[in-house]
């Protein structure tokens, strides 16, 4: 499918030279915004010794200090705003696996700026005014619910408003109202799939012209799997609560290459993780941003933690960036080796008689930690194959990563369903005093 050009938003039709301009122009006011309401940003300029007017090419945004986690955790809840209280329409919080949750704030141009970019984000995944979305990302504090609905509604789109969970009534929501789009993580189109084999249903004879999957990383061969077994169009959508929600970088369905930065609102940079260089493009790094256009809560250099890297434009002006492959928090490091949890997805999907569940069991062996890579045989795997799926992916781990670890293929529908974002990682380690 072709973008028709007279779909584009006008800033998604600059060339490259206006994109920078416009760039420019509002990291300047942005920077001069942050440090003039933020007590936080002001202290952390000054003690870096620059000001927002030291900024006069986007270069010079490698200047300016990082913010991090523990800065809006330290300013709980409101200390990062920057505009009073009564202007702030509506709050979301991020989950926070540790400690206190993240809470962030939007003003009635965010929420506008945010549907826009949502809906933007879906027409390049292909979808278009009058098609029927079905979502069913978790509506609350976390974002994915109605940041996906207010995008899917400026799109013009007539929305389902089905969060997660209550899956058969899922699979029936979507054989009766005919939904084209459906916005989901992609491990819970997964329990998706199982509840449609359930109920006797083809999902490959769905209304679903296409899924918009995101809040967790997936991997290509994960895409297959399910683009092969709904018969749909399956696009990667990212975005975090710091920056906005969903609807930060989204991939064209025309090229499937990689998400593109919605870079007019989000300045993108690549970082070594460990001394905060920024790195050319193309190279592997930490991702960072700062928003262009945000009013409640300006965001400077925000350290995401999620690896991956930039690349030029295709489909649109806009850099795109490849697929997260992980965070570094997600990162396991085995008897010196890192690993991640993608990495073992894709080889859990090509191996045969197994499904496409897996989790990663870490234990104490000795002095040393161990992996177990637990994976869900497919309902007609005999045993011989169960065997030979368990030497397999030991062997493909050895080969590929370079570790060793064990697998077990247990029962199929024995592992834990994902609602929302599944948690990959079981970690039974003794702890070391
Ligand atoms: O997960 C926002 C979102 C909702 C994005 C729905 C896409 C769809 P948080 O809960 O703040 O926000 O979590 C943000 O999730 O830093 C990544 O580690 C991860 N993440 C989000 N999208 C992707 C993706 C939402 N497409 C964190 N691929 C981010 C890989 C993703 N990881």
């Amino acid at each position: 499918m072709t973008q028709a050009a007279d779909l584009l938003d006008p800033a998604e039709r600059l060339d490259l030279d206006g994109l920078r301009a416009l760039q420019l122009e509002r990291l300047r006011n942005s920077l001069r915004h942050a440090y003039e309401n933020v007590p936080f940003y002001r202290e952390s300029f000054d003690q870096a010794g620059v000001h927002p007017d030291d900024c006069r090419s986007l270069s010079d945004l490698s200047r300016f200090p990082f913010t991090t986690k523990a800065d809006l955790r330290a300013h709980y809840p409101y200390g990062m705003f920057a505009v009073p209280r009564e202007r702030i329409r509506r709050l979301h919080a991020s989950s926070g696996t540790t400690g206190r949750p993240t809470v962030v704030g939007y003003t009635e141009n965010d929420l506008s700026m945010w549907a826009d970019m949502v809906a933007r984000s879906l027409r390049a995944a292909g979808a278009r005014p009058g098609d029927i979305a079905h979502i069913a990302y978790g509506y609350g504090l976390f974002t994915g619910g109605l940041g996906a609905h207010c995008g899917a509604e400026r799109l013009g789109c007539t929305v389902i408003p089905a969060s997660g969970g209550m899956t058969s009534r899922q699979v029936t929501l979507i054989q009766d109202l005919k939904p084209s789009v459906i916005m989901v993580t992609p491990s819970y189109m997964l329990t998706l799939l199982d509840e449609f084999e359930r109920q006797g249903v083809d999902p490959r004879s769905t209304s679903l012209r296409v899924g918009v999957f995101g809040a967790e990383p997936w991997t290509q061969d994960m895409r297959r799997e399910i683009e092969e077994r709904f018969a749909i169009d399956a696009v990667d959508i990212y975005g975090l609560s710091e920056v906005i929600g969903p609807g930060v970088a989204q991939e064209c369905v025309e090229t499937k290459d990689g998400l593109h930065v919605w870079e007019d609102h989000f300045f993108p940079e690549v970082v070594d993780p460990i001394t905060g260089e920024v790195l050319p493009e193309g190279e592997q790094g930490e991702l960072v941003f700062t928003s262009l256009t945000k009013e409640a809560m300006p965001i400077v250099r925000y350290r995401t933690r999620d690896l991956t890297r930039l690349l030029p434009g295709t489909a649109r002006v806009f850099r795109r960036m490849e697929k997260v492959t992980g965070r570094s928090d997600d990162m396991v490091i085995l008897r010196g080796v890192n690993l991640f949890p993608t990495q073992i997805e894709e080889i859990v999907l090509r191996t045969p008689g197994v499904a496409p569940h897996f989790q990663l069991r870490l234990t104490t062996s000795g002095r040393m930690d161990a992996l177990t890579v637990r994976a869900e045989a497919r309902a007609d795997a005999d045993a011989a194959t169960r065997e030979a799926a368990a030497r397999s992916i030991v062997q493909a781990v050895k080969d590929g990563i370079g570790v060793s670890v064990e697998a077990e293929i247990v029962d199929p529908e024995s592992l834990e369903r994902s609602v929302g974002k599944i948690r990959r990682i079981v970690d039974l380690r003794e702890r070391r005093g």
